[in-house]
């Protein structure tokens, strides 16, 4: 057989059993969990495929989404700074894109097209629920630190769960209020000064700041007027328990940390990209949580 005929032969068995491609476009990259997660439920589905990590520098970013489509990219994921500059550089956005001013995932369609879309609300829902099955957003208050990218995704997706009252804190107040003026509806800025006081009679306290996270101090804010009931969720998942969620489950509050977010946001991007929704089992969770 010549050369040409084993090219041949490799094309065909290409074209036939689609090699699903996919990855994260970031600068730097290497802390990426999502190759692990992807690559895991790829080989879990049986599906002939990769996703790898993209270092794709900020002045780079427009071609390398262009290149998506012509390399047989099924889409990629984004993360900062990418997120909000690529807002400019798609044909199309979701809905969940549109609202939050970021995208997470890109999907590549049939003819090339690439859409942006945000799963990091849908993520920050599931793994709500994963906690509290018959958790509801309308249930009461909810109290939300913080008004930065990763706010602006919890605050959206509890509006889109149908929250009815928003209590936004923030340290910077004019954040805060630019946030509550361009989401409008349930959402009220409060003054940083008035954090701990406007835990009374809330639902759920959610915290989206950097405070917390590893190598850095506390969320500064006192629990006292938190009613026992209330739910605490950070976003961060690095630490997995943060001084907040700690002080919250010696009190006897409900905690859920920010791992689920992570893991769930990549469920809808993977059914999008492969076709398959996929689980997070116990078994992903642990091989996540020891690299951590
Ligand atoms: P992200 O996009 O990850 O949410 P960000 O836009 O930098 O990141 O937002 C970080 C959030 O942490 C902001 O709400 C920030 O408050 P400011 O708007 O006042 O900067 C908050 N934050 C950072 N350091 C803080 C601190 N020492 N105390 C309280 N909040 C802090």
């Amino acid at each position: 057989m010549s050369g040409c005929e084993t090219q041949c032969e490799v094309e065909i068995k290409v074209a036939q059993d689609r090699f699903f491609l996919a990855g994260v476009m970031g600068w730097p990259v290497m802390h990426s969990r999502s190759p692990m997660l992807h690559n895991y439920w790829l080989e879990k589905h049986a599906l002939a495929g990769r996703y790898v990590p993209l270092g794709v520098k900020p002045e780079g970013l427009e071609a390398a989404l262009k290149a998506l489509a012509p390399l047989g990219f099924s889409g990629c994921n984004l993360t900062l700074p990418h997120k909000q500059m690529a807002m400019a550089m798609v044909d199309s956005l979701d809905e969940a894109a549109r609202n939050i001013g970021a995208t997470n995932c890109i999907v590549v369609g049939e003819d090339g097209r690439i859409e942006g879309r945000n799963y990091d609300g849908f993520g920050y829902i599931a793994c709500v629920l994963e906690a509290r099955p018959d958790w509801r957003a309308d249930a009461g208050p909810i109290v939300v630190v913080g008004a930065g990218g990763g706010s602006r995704a919890v605050v959206w997706s509890l509006m889109d769960k149908g929250a009815r009252e928003i209590r936004l804190v923030n340290r910077t107040f004019e954040r805060a209020a630019a946030l509550a003026s361009d989401f409008g509806g349930p959402v009220k800025a409060f003054p940083w000064d008035e954090r701990h006081d406007a835990l009374q009679g809330a639902a759920m306290l959610v915290n989206t700041t950097s405070q917390g996270m590893a190598k850095q101090p506390a969320l500064d804010i006192r629990l006292d007027k938190l009613p026992l009931s209330a739910l605490v969720s950070d976003i961060i998942y690095i630490p997995l328990e943060t001084p907040l969620l700690a002080t919250a489950r010696a009190r006897g509050n409900q905690t859920v940390n920010g791992l689920g977010m992570l893991l769930n946001q990549a469920r809808p991007a993977f059914k999008a990209w492969f076709g398959v929704m996929p689980e997070v089992t116990p078994d992903l969770r642990a091989a996540i949580e020891a690299t951590l």
